[in-house]
């Protein structure tokens, strides 16, 4: 409780996601790129975040654009050279920034020496580099398993006709999953991890990272009745391919490769299953594990008190301080939460307030903070593989498949200005992907300094959250028994007391605070304080409290 008290700076950061194909291209060839990343971080120091993760960026033919690694210590040229990588972390820290990049672990490209070498014959020296095994059935031509990959494709094996055998690709076809039982690829990767920490990164998000260590027997997933040809990927069982006792184990040795550097580096999963499980990982408070785990759930939000009561409160039961939650409502692969909102502004304020001032690790991605919306394109125009494998289904059905979006339409150039296009890209480029319409009057230049606007909301809250110790530090505790559609919860450290109110409902309503708390952010005009109460009409969030001790 004392200004002295120890805390780790990950216990009270904010992350920021750059997909850096789309962020800012500085060279003109439509395709974002690591200079640009490092011309724009002071959009991140005015935003008030405290760390930025960047989404792949090595050396990759981009089937996956970049999730498939071919070199996991040089750069793809369209995004720079090393140098650049060098200059990104070093522009970042100079501004008090943290970065994190992201480890693909669980598989390569198919174009990685590694694997071009491993699938020659079963005897060359890297053949047991990835995971391969005869098939059933004559010929072997069988899948060796019934196991299934993470998208829609019949199984998770692909043959190689050079060793008449299977491999295994928990993913895309062209992204082999690396066998790390083999001690040689453990080390190898390991290495890998240590030529980024050499670099001074801080840390790193951990792409599939439940996935990488299957059942040395391969034994069958067990199948459940309910299952038919339609069953998304995700719903398949997976008790021998994902989360075994193995993969827990390897949270515990990639923490022990970290914790050879100081300042300390930090680890944020992509993991995905029960509490328990996550828990694991983490290896509880202060634990051995891995650092953070994303919690998904609010990815899926419904715009509803209760449905955000019951999340916080798991999460928070899960997750007892100084273990740390991490919220998340948008990313690269999921929908623009100003869409599943209605395009309503109102609401994305709300949602704002919410994430950014629970307790935990909130991430924003890429243009959330100026209510960028998903950019529409249909499956059959898709660049992104997953959706191009779905392009099959026809449109009116998958419009209505909101979980099997097309990623391009999340991952449309950031919105810096109101020019042609953008101001991601020179006008006379051509950026990669189609730059969202709504750019026009849905940009940074736009919103900078325009009160109520939503870049302003997000640099408000982020500043709340940096001055108060009740946000960045302090517990949490949960309201119940309000009227219905209200949220509400305080914060408290020390003597900073501040509480959030959201309404969620149909109705105006209004909170009892304490009398020394005024108003520190309201996400409207119409909200106001009178005699102990804070009166909120429909859709709307305020954050009241005493001033921060340490601003007066
Ligand atoms: C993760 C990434 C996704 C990628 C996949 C394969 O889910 O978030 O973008 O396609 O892993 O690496
Ligand atoms: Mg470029």
């Amino acid at each position: 409780m004392t200004e002295h008290e120890h805390r780790p700076w990950w216990h009270e950061t904010t992350i920021y996601q750059v997909y850096p194909r789309s962020f800012a291209d500085s060279d003109g060839d439509g395709i974002g790129d690591l200079p640009g990343i490092t011309a724009r971080l002071d959009h991140l120091v005015d935003l008030g975040v405290g760390t930025i993760w960047v989404s792949p960026f090595f050396s990759s033919p981009q089937a996956d654009f970049g999730y498939d690694v071919s070199d996991y210590c040089d750069v793809a040229p369209e995004y720079g050279t090393l140098a650049d990588a060098e200059a990104l972390i070093a522009g970042a820290h100079e501004r008090g920034l943290r970065v994190m990049f992201d480890l693909v672990l669980n598989h390569s490209s198919d174009q990685h020496p590694w694997f071009l070498e491993s699938r020659t014959s079963r005897d060359n020296p890297k053949a047991d580099w990835y995971v391969w095994r005869d098939g059933r059935g004559p010929g072997g031509r069988k899948p060796p398993n019934n196991w299934r990959a993470a998208i829609e494709v019949k199984t998770g094996w692909q043959w190689g006709e050079e060793r008449q055998q299977w491999f295994l690709a928990s993913f895309l076809p062209c992204q082999p999953d690396l066998n790390w039982r083999n001690p040689d690829v453990k080390a190898a990767m390991f290495d890998a991890v240590r030529f980024w920490l050499d670099r001074g990164v801080d840390g790193f998000r951990l792409d599939m990272f439940g996935s990488i260590m299957k059942d040395p027997e391969f034994r069958d997933n067990p199948l459940r009745p309910t299952m038919s040809r339609v069953t998304p990927p995700r719903l398949y069982p997976h008790e021998f391919t994902e989360n075994t006792a193995d993969n827990i184990e390897l949270a515990r040795d990639l923490r022990a490769v970290c914790d050879e550097y100081e300042p300390e580096r930090v680890l944020l999963g992509e993991v995905f299953g029960p509490a328990e499980v996550l828990q694991a990982y983490t290896g509880g408070p202060g634990g051995d594990g891995l650092h953070l785990a994303f919690l998904f759930e609010f990815l899926v939000f419904r715009y509803d008190a209760g449905w955000f009561h019951d999340v916080i409160a798991r999460f928070e039961h899960a997750f007892p301080a100084p273990a740390q939650p991490t919220y998340v409502v948008e990313n690269h692969d999921r929908s623009r939460s100003i869409d599943r909102l209605g395009g309503d502004e109102e609401k994305a304020r709300v949602l704002a307030t919410v994430l950014l001032t629970v307790r935990g690790v909130p991430t924003i991605y890429m243009g959330q903070e100026l209510a960028m919306a998903n950019t529409y394109r249909p499956l059959r125009d898709a660049l992104d593989p997953i959706a191009r494998s779905l392009a099959w289904i026809p449109e009116p059905l998958s419009k209505r498949l909101p979980e099997r979006l097309n990623r391009d339409e999340v991952r449309s150039p950031m919105q810096w200005d109101g020019t042609l296009n953008a101001g991601f890209c020179p006008p006379e480029a051509t950026p990669w992907l189609a730059v969202n319409a709504d750019h026009r009057t849905r940009n940074v230049a736009d919103q900078d300094g325009r009160p109520w606007s939503m870049l302003e909301w997000y640099r408000h809250l982020l500043r709340l959250r940096r001055d108060h110790p009740a946000l960045h530090a302090g517990d949490l505790h949960l309201r119940s028994g309000l009227g219905a559609g209200l949220l509400a919860y305080d914060r408290r450290h020390g003597d900073d007391h501040v509480t959030v109110a959201a309404n969620l409902g149909a109705a105006a309503t209004w909170v009892e605070v304490t009398d020394d708390q005024r108003l520190l952010a309201a996400s409207a005009e119409d909200v106001h304080l009178a005699d102990g109460r804070l009166y909120l009409p429909p859709d709307r969030a305020a954050v009241v409290g005493s001033a921060p001790p340490n601003t007066g």
